[in-house]
């Protein structure tokens, strides 16, 4: 039996089954494509039941006659997509997959079904979102420092299952080399605590750091251009209280992060939403008076686009003809499942570009280590800033992640998170198809639908039991733009990806179907028809559909 990558412990039965597929010798489809297809429909349709072992490569080669590779190739490719599970040695199975159930009455629905938000508060109220556009204006500012977690709301009613948490920013920490951070954290607890931390961090550690950046990021530093943070959020925020003055103007991507604005607002900073879309920030659009711009030119969060090498000279140009300083968030960088990612922004201007990075999405949030990136003259005033707010990074933290890539155990992880991460994808495109937007990288997608059927999907979503994110409230907003769901599979299993974003593609159908838009004009389900088409980005590359930015 073929063994694939990254099976994981399971308790399936083992059942065999006799498989009731077959394969054309003579039409124009690859076999290994109408096997794979016959398999799938096979377990969608619920022939193939959960649970059920199938048959060997050779055996299944030798009953439909075909060589074995055609069969491996297939049962890959299910198992990439999230369909097959399996056990070292022990045979391959059906996942636990998705039977498409059908969508509950569309009578029944809440009030978000027609009105848009209700007042009481569903299950995902209560973490709020992590996306968000910014009210424009110096009011907007100082309301969106503090947004409520106001939204979605349904009917109330409380999911009847298990929740499946799909909400983007959280990375999946339950797979990782326990004897690698077992001897990583006694390492770090072999050496005595310190007295006078370094605002500027560890030796030892900004030594790996600067290694891992020139292997990951093409970054080309020294450890005396590095300082090592909590994560991103402290770093944004050391760079807000070393530049930042009250009233100076504040840009950040909208949609875009809102932890940045909400930083730089907390320092006193009037926060200007930059507009971006499907490539990322709109250098066009910037105006020339900002002291900062933060932005995610690696892949946007959260439209998931690669800022390309032409716009990314222009956004430099206007950094030097305004003097602003670029804030460059490199969260998830390492994660891209197709090309290599470009050279950080960082490379082209260190002197204007400060880079962050973080552990947070590569390893876990709960490490808080990250790291900040600038020229040495920048950097020296961050570090006094840091002296100065008492602020620093954990020791015995920064000993262990230290560990943890100078033996390559952080490389391995990543190697064996990006498989997984990859295939979780791949089950959301598979489910959503064409709706999916953003290149294919990262930890979350994002899914265009029209304004008026997020709250509909969001709220009937979590009485399902599914939390998902999304890019904006309309009730927050005060400019018409493309709007979405954002979904993230970093925290949710495959199964759980594939059974999420199921009942997501059901109620995005049901809203289409007619019900979720009483009171809406027809007009928008075309706007979303109208993205699927894909075009060709400055850098030439082929893209994804079009991005809710494009649309405005
Ligand atoms: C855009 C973005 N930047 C950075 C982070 C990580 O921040 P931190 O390192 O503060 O945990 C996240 C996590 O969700 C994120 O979504």
């Amino acid at each position: 039996m073929t063994t694939f990558p990254c099976f994981r412990e399971t308790t399936l039965p083992r059942t065999s089954i006799d498989l009731p597929v077959s394969v054309d010798r003579d039409a124009s489809v690859p076999l290994t494509v109408q096997l794979g297809n016959r398999l799938r429909a096979a377990m969608r349709d619920g022939t193939l039941k959960s649970g059920e072992r199938l048959p060997s490569t050779r055996a299944l080669a030798r009953q439909l006659a075909v060589s074995r590779t055609v069969v491996t190739e297939a049962y890959q490719q299910l198992y990439a997509e999230g369909w097959l599970d399996g056990r070292h040695g022990s045979g391959t199975y059906v996942a636990d997959v998705v039977v498409h159930t059908p969508s509950p009455p569309l009578a029944s629905a809440g009030p978000a079904a027609s009105a848009g938000p209700a007042a009481s508060a569903g299950p995902a109220a209560s973490a709020g979102p992590a996306v968000s556009t910014w009210p424009s204006g110096a009011a907007g500012a100082a309301r969106s420092g503090a947004v409520p977690p106001d939204f979605p709301a349904g009917n109330g009613a409380a999911p009847a299952g298990p929740v499946i948490d799909l909400r983007p920013g959280r990375p999946w920490v339950n797979d990782y080399d326990r004897a690698a951070w077992r001897r990583a954290w006694r390492a770090a607890a072999d050496l005595p605590p310190g007295d006078d931390p370094d605002p500027y961090g560890l030796p030892r550690l900004r030594e790996a750091l600067a290694e891992h950046l020139r292997k990951t990021r093409a970054v080309a530093v020294g450890p005396e251009n590095i300082m090592v943070t909590r994560g991103t959020g402290n770093g944004l925020d050391l760079v807000a209280a070393t530049l930042l003055r009250p009233g100076d103007r504040a840009g950040v991507e909208d949609p875009g992060y809102r932890v940045a604005g909400n930083v730089f607002a907390a320092r006193g900073a009037e926060i200007v939403p930059c507009p971006v879309d499907r490539d990322g920030v709109v250098v066009e659009e910037l105006p020339g008076d900002l002291r900062v711009l933060y932005t995610t030119p690696a892949h946007q969060y959260p439209l998931g686009g690669r800022l390309p090498i032409p716009r990314r000279e222009r956004l430099l140009a206007w950094a030097r003809r305004t003097g602003a300083i670029v804030v460059e968030d490199d969260y998830d960088a390492e994660f891209r499942y197709d090309v290599a990612p470009l050279p950080a922004l960082h490379c082209l201007d260190p002197g204007r570009v400060v880079l962050l990075g973080t552990l947070s999405k590569s390893l876990a949030p709960d490490v808080g280590v990250g790291w900040l990136v600038a020229a040495p003259d920048l950097l020296a005033a961050v570090a006094r800033t840091r002296h100065d707010l008492a602020d620093r990074t954990g020791g015995p933290a920064q000993q262990a992640v230290a560990v943890l890539l100078e033996r390559g155990d952080l490389d391995r992880h990543l190697r064996r998170m990006r498989l997984e991460y990859a295939r979780r994808r791949a089950a959301v495109v598979d489910v959503l198809g064409p709706l999916v937007s953003g290149d294919t990288a990262g930890l979350h997608v994002m899914i265009e639908v029209p304004p008026a059927a997020v709250p509909f999907v969001v709220a009937r979503a979590a009485e399902r039991g599914v939390l998902v994110d999304w890019t904006e409230s309309p009730r927050r907003s005060d400019r018409p733009r493309g709007h979405g769901l954002v979904l993230g599979y970093g925290s949710a299993s495959l199964t759980e990806v594939r059974r999420g974003t199921t009942v997501i593609a059901e109620l995005v159908a049901a809203w289409r179907d007619g019900e979720g838009r009483k009171g809406e004009t027809r007009e928008e389900p075309g706007r979303t028809g109208e993205t699927r088409g894909e075009r060709t980005g400055e850098d030439g590359r082929r893209q994804a559909p079009a991005g809710k930015g494009a649309r405005r």
